[in-house]
């Protein structure tokens, strides 16, 4: 038996609120009344069905054009619990049945459910409401979706009680500690159909909800009415649309503690957070929820649970965190070349230089391009890159050229690994760049061996170090299989034709389309237009990707696994590269992206727009990816899109200095926009960039805490001080791990910024200057400056910066110690040997400083060389250190302030504690 708490409830139920519609719910067992905001279902459907205008002004991320329907199922029939429940091993079984009522609401009414609550652990509650025949379809169990964990027995002493109610079937999370209901589905509609799931929760009035992305917009989603739509989409980052990747999950912080809950469902869904509800509507699949109750209830907590199950972000080796250069339209190497040049006279650290599809021969992969990019001269770069410990990483893209004479098309056609088209047979042509394209189905069991194949040669050919995976959604410039019967042709791009002819060509694409039906063989949806629309930017779901009525292994239609594909390509990608250089750690950037995508690759936001919201939105688009559990994870610096200027850019060079993943990216056609450029901008990168080479022992820690234990590199400041209602929707300023507070300029002709300090002492990194918070203070930043605190109480262990990351690590370790009011202070040092996968070793050192007492203990298996020769006390006034016996001096240091103890070599191999008096 399990301790949990079986709350059989059958008569409780929502309060009608004055001035609202109600409708009631009758049952052998009682009453519920449920209550409705908005319209009557009988209208929006006529809205959906007949008209393109938006139906609520009270959603601002309506995409232009599309129906957004926020409004609850009034009057769905919903289910009650029959046969009676059943203890399982992992929990509870409840075998629902249809009431009386509305059905087939936006699609076929299942009449059977069953709900499976597994008491996973403690902290994670597992509650799936699957249709009982089990045809919908399921985010496979697999890495190519998301492997669950095998849970054979119920976990005991749980954080939370399970209740539900019989007739009709609702349910709640409680939590144990102080009986909070974290979600609530009471009174609710539960709506499941082959093709439309709908399921509401009640949520305080003004909650706050951290997630449900990938989104362009404020960090904080629900401060006003929201739509956030999931449907992977080639779009170039527009606000509070569907773009690049999807997260179907939140975090909820109320009155300090926070939990959070995952909706495992890989299929198209609009996700409403409104005043006092969060609803789902889905286009299909499952309600597979998990719900993250930890305790302590902290935000960081919620991110440890979660990547528990959905995977702990991968581990990059330490030259992945250097300063990285790329753009689209470099013309040829001999540019890519002066990039790398300049960036060395300029005295700008280098670690990484890229290349976007400009190297490829007619824009396909695996190809050089024999006048721009030959090949010889690409291994001469890397050869010289990799002579000076830098790096080379390309682009590669998924879809795969048709030409007949294209091998890797050839290779992948002979087994037989392309996405098909409804008959099952023909394979799928879309258009990407370099025209008519088939793309590689991750779940055909020989892909693996195809992509190994085309990806290990390829790397071993340039001595590649890493690649980037774009274009994953995946994206196609064409509706349909716009290429079927032409594929030696070369279309032009949509975007270059006179809007007449291009609407003509559209027609044609859709007619091919729907003439190959709307469905597949044996499946009743109707995959093209399925009855509810979700609020897809680019319109119908196939627009700008492949058909959803086109086939993967298994005749698995697309419409089932779109969010899934450029998941399991980083996942395939991953195990490439491995294949290339086995005990090396991968890099891999993509841009489509799913919950556990963080697991095999890095991210990076997409095509920004050289603006200065877009400056400030990165911080709010990266600290959602680190929510979910991409560490790794970066905005084009200095902006894709339009040109920058100066200014915009010598702020952005100065964040982007501290994003996970720092790269200055930019669109074709565009001005140039490398640091060096304008000397300001070359000043503030090169300043910045000292502080992050300085602080890369701490941020390497962080990753490998981020690795290990899932906790954000970046978190946002409430993560951190939950219970300071000031920071719930702080997501200008941010915290880099516990230690480091950073306050950017985001603002045009802004010298200066209002800056808040939460509780504590914060000491200025550049003057070591002390600000006593809470407050608030006005912060000077002149265009080369960007404000970076250290939190007192905090050890931070430094290198000295220099080009390279070899380089800089190459240096002496020091240690900055932060004092806190009471002369207290800690932090971590993690090391290893910065790349290898398998370790012979590792050292994670702990080290603390309570009056004057400096110690570092911990576990010492990595032998490491370089030693720990210069600490720094901020906030004590101490004048002499004993080290090992002998005394040394200390000096003050005339920028900071700080009390340096130096001239000795203290050994990182071992204990050890040093006295300050
Ligand atoms: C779209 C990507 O988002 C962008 O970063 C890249 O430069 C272009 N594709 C060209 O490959």
């Amino acid at each position: 038996m399990t301790n949990c708490r079986l709350d059989i409830n059958a008569g409780s139920g929502g309060k009608a609120e004055e001035g609202k519609a109600t409708h009631s719910l009758s049952g052998n067992n009682g009453t519920i009344t449920t209550y409705y905001k908005m319209a009557k279902l009988s209208s929006i459907l006529v809205a959906i069905v007949l008209s393109f205008t938006v139906v609520s002004a009270e959603l601002p991320a309506a995409a232009p054009g599309i129906v957004v329907n926020p409004d609850v199922s009034s009057g769905a029939a919903g289910y009650h619990v029959k046969g009676g429940a059943q203890r399982t091993k992992t929990g509870l079984h409840l075998p629902l049945t249809l009431n009386n009522g509305k059905k087939n609401i936006f699609g076929k009414t299942i009449d059977k459910l069953s709900v499976d609550v597994s008491f996973d652990s403690a902290e994670r509650l597992h509650v799936k409401i699957a249709d009982t025949a089990g045809k919908q379809y399921l985010v496979p169990n697999s890495p190519l979706g998301l492997e669950r964990p095998k849970i054979s027995h119920a976990a005991s002493h749980l954080n939370y009680d399970f209740h539900y109610t019989e007739k009709p079937f609702s349910f709640k999370v409680v939590r144990k500690s102080d009986k909070e209901v974290l979600f609530d589905t009471t009174g609710q509609p539960l709506v499941f159909e082959d093709q439309y799931l709908e399921l509401t929760t009640k949520v305080p009035d003004n909650a706050n909800i951290y997630g449900f992305g990938e989104l362009t917009g404020e960090y904080r989603r629900n401060n006003h009415a929201n739509v956030t739509t999931m449907w992977a989409r080639d779009v170039a980052d527009p606000f509070y649309q569907n773009q690049y990747g999807t997260h179907p999950s939140y975090t909820e912080i109320r009155d300090g503690k926070a939990h959070g809950a995952l909706l495992l469902n890989s299929h198209g869904m609009d996700v409403f957070t409104m005043t006092g509800r969060i609803t789902y509507k889905v286009i299909g699949g499952i309600l597979d929820f998990y719900f993250f109750v930890p305790e302590p209830a902290t935000p960081n907590s919620v991110v440890r649970a979660y990547t528990d199950l959905v995977g702990k972000p991968i581990m990059p080796a330490q030259w992945m965190l250097g300063w990285h250069q790329c753009r689209y339209g470099y013309h040829d190497i001999e540019e890519v070349d002066t990039v790398v040049e300049e960036y060395r006279k300029n005295k700008i650290p280098l670690e990484t230089m890229w290349t976007d599809i400009d190297y490829m021969d007619r824009t396909k992969d695996f190809t050089f391009d024999p006048i721009n990019f030959p090949i010889s001269k690409v291994k001469d770069l890397t050869s010289k890159l990799h002579s000076r410990d830098q790096h080379y990483v390309v682009m590669i893209d998924p879809a795969i050229s048709t030409n007949t004479s294209y091998e890797p098309y050839s290779r992948g056609h002979e087994l037989d690994i392309f996405l098909k088209l409804n008959d099952y047979k023909t394979e799928l042509q879309g258009q990407v760049w370099p025209g008519y394209t088939a793309f590689p189905d991750w779940w055909h069991p020989k892909v693996q061996e195809y992509w190994n194949y085309e990806v290990t040669n390829f790397m071993k050919s340039i001595q590649l170090d890493g690649v980037w995976i774009d274009m994953n959604e995946p994206s196609s410039f064409c509706l349909g299989s716009c290429g079927t019967g032409k594929r030696n042709e070369v279309p032009a791009y949509w975007w270059t034709l006179p809007t007449d002819e291009y609407n003509t060509l559209h027609a044609e694409w859709e007619k091919n389309l729907n003439a190959l039906g709307t469905g597949v063989p044996g499946d009743t949806r109707n995959l093209l237009y399925p009855p509810y629309i979700i609020n897809n930017g680019a319109g119908n779901l196939s627009e700008k990707t492949a058909p959803t009525t086109s086939l993967h292994y298994g005749r698995i239609p697309h419409y089932d696994l779109h969010n899934l594909y450029g998941h399991a390509e980083s996942h395939v990608t991953n195990q490439a590269i491995q294949k290339y250089r086995p005990n090396e750690r991968v890099f891999l950037l993509t841009r489509s992206q799913f919950a556990g995508t963080g697991k095999n690759a890095g991210h990076w936001t997409g095509d920004n727009t050289s603006l200065w919201e877009y400056l400030k939105e990165s911080i709010a688009a990266i600290l959602q990816m680190q929510q979910m559990g991409i560490a790794l994870s970066g905005a084009d610096v200095c902006g894709f899109n339009g040109n920058t200027t100066m200014e915009l850019c010598a702020r952005w060079q100065e964040l982007g200095s501290f994003y996970p993943f720092a790269r200055n990216h930019n669109s074709i056609g565009m001005i140039s926009q490398e640091p060096y450029v304008w000397p300001e901008v070359a000043e503030g990168t090169r300043k910045a960039l000292a502080v992050r080479y300085a602080m890369m022992p701490y941020m390497y820690t962080l990753f490998q805490e981020a690795n290990t234990v899932g906790t954000g590199v970046w978190r946002p400041l409430i993560f951190e001080f939950p219970n300071d209602d000031t920071f719930l929707a702080e997501d200008v300023q941010f915290m880099m791990g516990d230690s480091v507070l950073i306050s950017p300029i985001v603002e045009e002709n802004a010298t200066s910024i209002h800056a808040k300090f939460p509780t504590g002492v914060w000491y200025d990194w550049y003057n070591g200057k002390a600000v006593n918070g809470p407050t608030t203070k006005t912060l000077h930043a002149d265009l080369t400056t960007i404000p970076v605190h250290v939190r007192g109480g905090s050890i931070l262990p430094l290198k000295t910066p220099e080009m390279t990351i070899t380089a800089t690590y190459a240096t002496p370790y020091e240690l900055l110690v932060a004092l806190d009011k009471n002369g207290k202070a800690n932090g971590r040092l993690y090391i290893d040997d910065g790349h290898s996968i398998e370790q012979d070793g590792t050292s994670s050192i702990n080290f603390s400083i309570s009056h004057g007492k400096l110690t570092a203990k911990g576990s010492f298996g990595y032998h490491e060389k370089t030693k720990l020769e210069k600490v720094s006390v901020l906030g004590g006034k101490y004048r002499h250190a004993v080290v090992d016996k002998k005394i040394y001096t200390l000096r003050k240091d005339a920028t900071t302030g700080a009390y340096v103890a130096s001239g000795f070599k203290i050994d990182l191999n071992k204990a050890f504690t040093v006295n300050f008096y």
